[in-house]
């Protein structure tokens, strides 16, 4: 008898030694009760969590918990949602939306969900972070301090951006926002600060060009891109800023500094009101949902500083908005201005006008890159928005006077001057020493007497002629009063003045001589083109002036 019982309680006690809890899994399971425009709504998924990954086992396409219902959850598809059907089961993954992070992702282009989208290959990292999180708190976090070189003279010098900081750039279409963003991060090239670029409804066509862009400037290098196209579903649209934030979020609280740019917030505004009117959340204002402000605020407040104590990493944040007619008071435009840190305003006016990069300098604000900017900058700029104002106050009277007396007259051209040395072609950067060399040189007035059309010719060569004959002056520039905090000395600017004299003397644009060969030129040009009407009738004369065909008859 003992034997037996012996026997069945080994047994037993093998069977319980084998038995591994671990392995279990459970699972809800439900069903999909309708698919519209790219939601599901499914029936059943009780235990489900808000924003877990849900799967659809059949086709292998991905959704997310989104609106947790009474009976239903509305689940947007993270995917081709042709191939969800009625009655298609849907189990939940145990997982909250989660995206790799880390080293591994810096030169790579990749979706919302952090999957490559380039031909380089798999990721490979085993890091992963939440893409939605609260953001920092009050005590960990420190007062900006650093400054992030955009390389557009504008900017740096009027509007400073710091390490930590939210500013908006906002404008019309086709107003040079884009160009903003991506010069300053090629502007970033060896300066310690990852960028990510979260392109959001954009056509591919363009996003393509934009990692070109960014692969001939050498600036992949230090870039993640996250893209969402227009043709994406508007989940992964909504998604994608999240994303890219976690992302940028792995560098801040490691003690890196990172720069997260999203072109654009109004395209994520607009997929958040899409998906919220088919999920049917009540429409308030222009028809957004009452919490599209919270959708903006929690994203743009998880940008910070944080202070030595938690790693002293930074996540500073440019996001893009899109204007109608200039109309920064619409519902979108005034959240974003509420919740960052000032904004670039960009006008088409401006920008037809030829002033590039299109900055309306009276509505464009930084609200705490002040303290940021170098000490050489704040020296030669301070003085600049209000001169640049009363310039402009100025020529709109100038405007009906017809004769000015000498010093109004001279007020105007020093404006101008400094107008046009604040213009900057695109993918040209310019470093911050020669940024303060320039705009010291034009408000000491040695432009004064420079032609306007001459001026961007005399910037490029006074940058060449400084760095062949003396590199001294913008290296103690940057050793004294850009990566430390003193003030130029006297001796260091009568050494520039020095400069500038001795370059205007010898190697600077002379307007005699250019006007010279300019007409020379337009005289042989309408030479050569009044014999070439009158050797043919037929051809060529579409080009002409009609003062050039009456000359040839
Ligand atoms: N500083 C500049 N100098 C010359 N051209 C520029 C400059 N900045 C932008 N552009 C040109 O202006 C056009 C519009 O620029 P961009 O695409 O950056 O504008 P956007 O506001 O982002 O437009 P969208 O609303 O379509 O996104 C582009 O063709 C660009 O090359
Ligand atoms: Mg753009």
């Amino acid at each position: 008898m003992a034997s037996w019982a012996d026997e069945i309680s080994a047994i037993i006690e093998k069977n319980i030694a084998g038995f591994d809890g671990g392995e279990t899994e459970t699972a809800s399971v439900g069903t999909v009760i309708a698919v519209q425009d790219g939601i599901a709504r499914v029936y059943g998924l009780q235990d489900v969590k808000y924003l877990e990954l849900v799967e659809f086992p059949r086709t292998g396409i991905m959704g997310m918990a989104f609106n947790l219902e009474e009976e239903t959850v509305s689940c947007p598809i993270l995917g081709d949602y042709t191939h969800i059907q009625e009655d298609d089961e849907v189990r939940t993954t145990g997982r909250v939306i989660s995206v790799p992070v880390g080293d591994a992702l810096i030169g790579r282009v990749v979706n919302p969900l952090g999957e490559p989208l380039d031909d380089k290959g798999p990721i490979n990292t085993d890091k992963t972070r939440f893409v939605e999180r609260i953001a920092p708190g009050v005590i960990t976090r420190q007062a900006v301090d650093t400054p992030v070189q955009t390389g557009l003279k504008a900017i740096d010098s009027m509007i400073p951006i710091g390490r930590g900081q939210r500013e908006l750039i906002i404008g019309d279409r086709q107003t040079g926002k884009s160009a903003i963003a991506i010069d300053t991060i090629i502007n970033q090239k060896g300066k310690n600060l990852i960028c990510i670029y979260v392109a959001i409804g954009q056509k591919n066509s363009t996003i393509a060009r934009t990692v070109e862009i960014l692969e001939q400037h050498g600036a992949m290098e230090h870039t993640i891109v996250v893209a969402a196209s227009a043709s994406e579903p508007a989940p992964l649209k909504y998604l994608a800023p999240y994303s890219g934030c976690a992302m940028g979020e792995e560098f801040m609280e490691t003690g890196r500094d990172a720069l997260i740019v999203y072109d654009d917030l109004t395209k994520h505004a607009e997929a958040y009101r899409n998906i919220s009117l088919i999920i049917r959340r009540p429409p308030g204002r222009e028809a957004y949902p009452g919490d599209v402000f919270y959708l903006h605020s929690r994203l743009l407040e998880r940008a910070a500083r944080l202070n030595k104590d938690y790693g002293g990493g930074s996540l500073t944040a440019l996001p893009l908005i899109e204007t109608k007619a200039n109309d920064i008071s619409a519902y979108i435009p005034t959240n974003v201005i509420s919740i960052t840190d000032g904004q670039i305003f960009l006008e088409t006016d401006l920008f037809n006008a030829g002033i590039r990069p299109a900055i309306n300098v009276g509505l464009s604000v930084s609200r705490v890159g002040s303290n940021a900017q170098t000490r050489a900058m704040r020296q030669v700029a301070g003085t600049l928005r209000l001169d640049l104002a009363q310039f402009r106050e100025l020529a709109a009277f100038a405007q009906f006077a017809s004769d000015l007396d000498k010093a109004t007259r001279s007020r105007l051209e020093r404006g101008q001057r400094l107008t046009e040395v604040l213009k900057q072609p695109q993918y040209s950067p310019v470093p911050v020493e020669k940024q303060v060399m320039i705009i010291y040189a034009a408000n000491s007035g040695y432009l004064d007497d420079v032609p306007l059309d001459l001026i961007s010719r005399w910037e490029a060569e006074f940058y060449r002629y400084m760095d062949a004959n003396h590199p001294e002056i913008g290296q103690t520039i940057i050793e004294k009063s850009v990566n430390s905090k003193e003030k130029m000395s006297d001796e260091l600017l009568k050494q520039l003045n020095a400069a500038i004299e001795e370059y205007k003397q010898t190697a600077a644009p002379r307007p005699n001589q250019e006007d010279q060969a300019k007409k020379a030129e337009e005289a042989r040009k309408a030479a050569a083109q009044g014999a070439n009407a009158a050797g043919s009738t037929t051809e060529g004369s579409t080009m002409e002036t009609p003062a050039q065909t009456n000359q040839a008859r």
